[in-house]
């Protein structure tokens, strides 16, 4: 707080973190689902996605296999997810048109984070194994994408006539969102005078995505706890500096953002 503004940055998860878990109860689409669900991709599309999905989210949060024993898995679900979607044929309109009729909702109190990190010029990177495609969409629809926001996330590449050709970097998945991806680029070296981050996300993985951020000096860690909350608050409390039960907003991190700016 003392610090202000000047030295502050944000990174925040996206699905489930900017994006609520639930609206009103309902449980709300994250940017994957907005392509199952979208009702425009081929029928095949759902089914295998989801058919990947059984398979290897058991994988992705068995207790029983360290880090290094799921990566390969992790990389074969999003090569698998990424070579589906490319015989899709998907286009950019199809995507506007997904994300408008879809239940992915941003947060309650995203407008005044995304506002109020503008007018400070607090850099917000937004860093998600999800499709950038989708949650830039998202944002257009429901806010405003700032050119002090950074998405880092997995995009499409589109043809001329603007439909996919495939995904334009290397996969980002849920375990090297943190290091890689980030390290290949300059991102957190041309923000090293900023040495203070407030870190937002929803699984313990997410932990670890300012970790490029050498010259950090102080890192808040605000974690959403959606589900099985009986089973994970003791383990999200010892990680996480706060942790936030089942809410749809994003008024407690708005609250400390108003204390710095
Ligand atoms: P993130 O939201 O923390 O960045 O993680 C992305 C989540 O997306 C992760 O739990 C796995 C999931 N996922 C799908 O639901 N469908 C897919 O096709 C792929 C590749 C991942």
């Amino acid at each position: 707080m003392a610090d202000g503004p000047d030295k502050l940055q944000v990174v925040a998860d996206f699905d489930r973190t900017l994006s609520k878990y639930t609206h009103r109860g309902q449980i709300c689409a994250t940017c994957h689902n907005v392509l199952e669900e979208g009702g425009i991709l081929p029928d095949f599309y759902k089914e295998k996605a989801l058919k990947l999905r059984e398979k290897y989210f058991s994988i992705e949060t068995d207790p029983e296999m360290t880090i290094e024993q799921k990566t390969p898995y992790m990389i074969e679900w999003w090569t698998k997810a990424h070579e589906l979607l490319n015989t899709c044929h998907i286009t950019k309109e199809a995507v506007q048109k997904m994300v408008a009729s879809s239940t992915a909702k941003l947060r309650d109190g995203c407008d005044w984070l995304f506002d109020e990190c503008h007018r400070a010029s607090i850099p917000l990177l937004i860093f998600s194994a999800g499709v950038g495609d989708v949650i830039e969409e998202i944002i257009h629809q429901q806010s405003t994408l700032y050119d002090n926001m950074h998405i880092v996330s997995n995009y499409m590449d589109f043809d001329k006539e603007g439909k996919m050709v495939g995904f334009k970097n290397d996969i980002i998945h849920i375990f090297n969102k943190n290091e890689n991806v980030i390290h290949q680029s300059d991102y957190f070296e041309n923000l090293k005078d900023r040495v203070n981050i407030i870190l937002i996300g929803d699984s313990l993985g997410d932990l670890h995505m300012a970790d490029g951020a050498e010259h950090m000096e102080n890192k808040l860690k605000i974690g959403f706890l959606n589900t099985k909350v009986d089973e994970s608050l003791e383990l999200y409390k010892r990680k996480f500096d706060i942790v936030i039960v089942q809410d749809e907003s994003l008024d407690l991190i708005n609250a400390v953002i108003r204390k710095v700016v």
